[in-house]
């Protein structure tokens, strides 16, 4: 697509998004405009760039890094969010995508109660791929089988959605039959990801399997490449490992998803004595 067509397109979205929410955003308008990918994402670059360098800090490995991530246009780019509560009030009523239109609730995030009221720090952020049935159902992150799984692997390594952990996904609305969100659905839900990161502002983010690595990453590469090593994310350690659900259909993943565990809990451990 055309620079030009793609700035038309980015404007397009942009007014119709702040229509939508009620406010005009005066966030800068992109350096430059890019078709990225395969098909239908358009994303408005801010001079953005994953950086595939390895780095050396100290104990734990920095394998890439990835920085400035692309702003989402149709979940309104550079929205400026000011609370978890303006963001859940924003995934409630929107419709950016097709999965807006299938849910039966949307599923924004869930942590310890105070995070849902101000805009705070918190410990450990967690990221999966999208609501299934049971959180569809319920308007909560998971809470399923995979979602149990979950809670029992957070308390091995002493994090909890209750105290310490907040829960969210990639895209907030499910995606019918369990399918994997389409590169344009999870476009249009980066938005509220990006709020949500850089309001809780995690010391560590914590990825659940190969959708939602691929997406915050930027690659290709598949999980068992990308398990257990650690990627900065906007000055932030992440890391990927396997999602629960790979877990509970296929036992021999469980060692290997302890190790990173581990590997994950040393490293909060170390930024925690820094304070
Ligand atoms: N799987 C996910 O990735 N997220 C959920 O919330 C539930 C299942």
């Amino acid at each position: 697509m055309e620079t030009e067509a793609c700035e038309v397109l980015y404007r397009f979205f942009r007014t119709a998004s702040e229509y939508i929410e009620g406010y005009r955003s005066d966030a800068p308008y992109p350096e430059s405009f890019a078709f990225a990918g395969d098909s239908t994402a358009l994303v408005a670059t801010t001079g953005a760039a994953v950086n595939a360098v390895s780095v050396e800090t100290g104990s734990a490995e920095i394998v890439g890094t990835v920085t400035g991530a692309s702003a989402a246009v149709s979940a309104g780019s550079g929205a400026p969010f000011g609370s978890m509560q303006e963001i859940y009030a924003a995934v409630a009523q929107c419709s950016a995508c097709v999965l807006g239109q299938t849910r039966t609730h949307p599923v924004a995030g869930e942590g310890p109660e105070e995070l849902s009221r101000l805009t705070n720090s918190v410990e450990v952020m967690v990221i999966g791929e999208g609501p299934g049935a049971d959180e569809d159902r319920q308007g909560r992150p998971f809470v399923g089988r995979a979602g149990q799984l979950l809670d029992k692997m957070l308390e091995a390594i002493q994090l909890s959605r209750k105290t310490n952990c907040y829960i969210t996904n990639v895209v907030k609305c499910r995606p019918p039959q369990n399918r994997d969100p389409a590169p344009e659905e999870r476009s249009c839900c980066a938005a509220f990801l990006d709020a949500q990161i850089r309001l809780l502002r995690p010391k560590m983010i914590l990825v659940m399997g190969r959708i939602a690595a691929q997406h915050l990453l930027q690659t290709s590469d598949g999980i068992g490449k990308l398990r257990g090593r650690f990627f900065d994310y906007q000055g932030i350690p992440l890391m990927p490992t396997y999602h629960p659900s790979a877990l509970l259909r296929d036992e021999s993943l469980k060692r290997p998803a302890w190790e990173d565990l581990k590997r994950f809990r040393a490293r909060l451990h170390e930024l925690q004595a820094q304070g």
